[in-house]
């Protein structure tokens, strides 16, 4: 028996099915039309394995189960990332320590910034205990070179950087505990993924100035933990 062409005004079904059994879900590589390809518990009753989970801002689609399962072998810092196009979800927050951070003007400036002051941030984290959000709960942690003296050109866009590092700061994300690259230390306080500038004048270690790409930089690693300066503006 013929069938009916599709009319332009009905979507046509046919079309629908075959778009989705040609998708695959990028997590699991099993089709979308099919069930997810990760055997682990299910979603708590709200789901099968055959739910598909459309990410509400960059439209992208997995298996809920696939986006559980990722969500739940990641280190459940609050935050989602689409493993496609990496649109962060929710807010993503780290295990840094307590600690304090202050800073404030110096009228000096920094090679590469000879137009303006610069900003001096000064970081100080105490050695503890690790919590169940460190590597090895309940054991020491030790912290080395604190206080730690980073710095900024006082510039528009490094009172911007300064701005971001501030909420950085409150989501726990500066720092971190693990074990230390350039000491080998391990349960220490560690740098996490936002590149600070340790020196003033001089640029023994790599970490000083000049380096005109510094802020650029920084505000692309601020990115990369969901602080943008957009993001942080008062919404109504
Ligand atoms: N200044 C700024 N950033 C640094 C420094 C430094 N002196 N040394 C390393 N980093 C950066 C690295 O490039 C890396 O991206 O920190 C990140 C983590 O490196 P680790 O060596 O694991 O971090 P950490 O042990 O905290 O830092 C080592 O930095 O500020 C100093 O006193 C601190 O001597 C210590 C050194
Ligand atoms: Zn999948």
């Amino acid at each position: 028996k013929k069938q009916a062409p599709c009319s332009k005004d009905t979507i046509c079904l046919t079309q629908i099915v075959l778009f989705l059994s040609c998708q695959d879900c990028t997590i699991c590589m099993e089709a979308l039309a099919g069930p997810s390809g990760y055997k682990g518990p299910g979603v708590g009753g709200i789901s099968r394995a055959e739910s598909v989970g459309r990410l509400a801002q960059c439209g992208h689609q997995y298996h809920l189960q696939c986006l559980v399962a990722m969500y739940n072998n990641g280190n459940k810092d609050g935050s989602l990332q689409c493993p496609t196009c990496k649109t962060i979800y929710g807010v993503k927050t780290g295990n840094q320590p307590p600690g304090k951070m202050e800073y404030h003007v110096i009228p000096h400036s920094l090679p590469g910034h000879p137009d303006c002051k610069t900003i001096r941030i000064i970081y100080n984290i105490p050695p503890g205990i690790q919590g169940p959000e460190h590597p090895n709960p309940g054991k020491p942690f030790t912290a080395r070179g604190f206080p730690r003296h980073c710095y900024l050109p006082d510039s528009e866009k490094g009172r911007k950087v300064l701005r971001l590092l501030l909420v950085a700061w409150d989501r726990r994300l500066i720092f971190s505990v693990g074990t230390s690259s350039t000491t080998g230390e391990s349960d220490t306080v560690i740098w996490n993924e936002v590149h600070h500038k340790t020196e003033f004048g001089s640029n023994l270690t790599g970490h000083g100035y000049p380096d005109p790409g510094h802020l650029d930089n920084v505000l692309e690693e601020l990115k990369a933990q969901g602080i943008t300066e957009e993001e942080c503006l008062p919404r109504d």
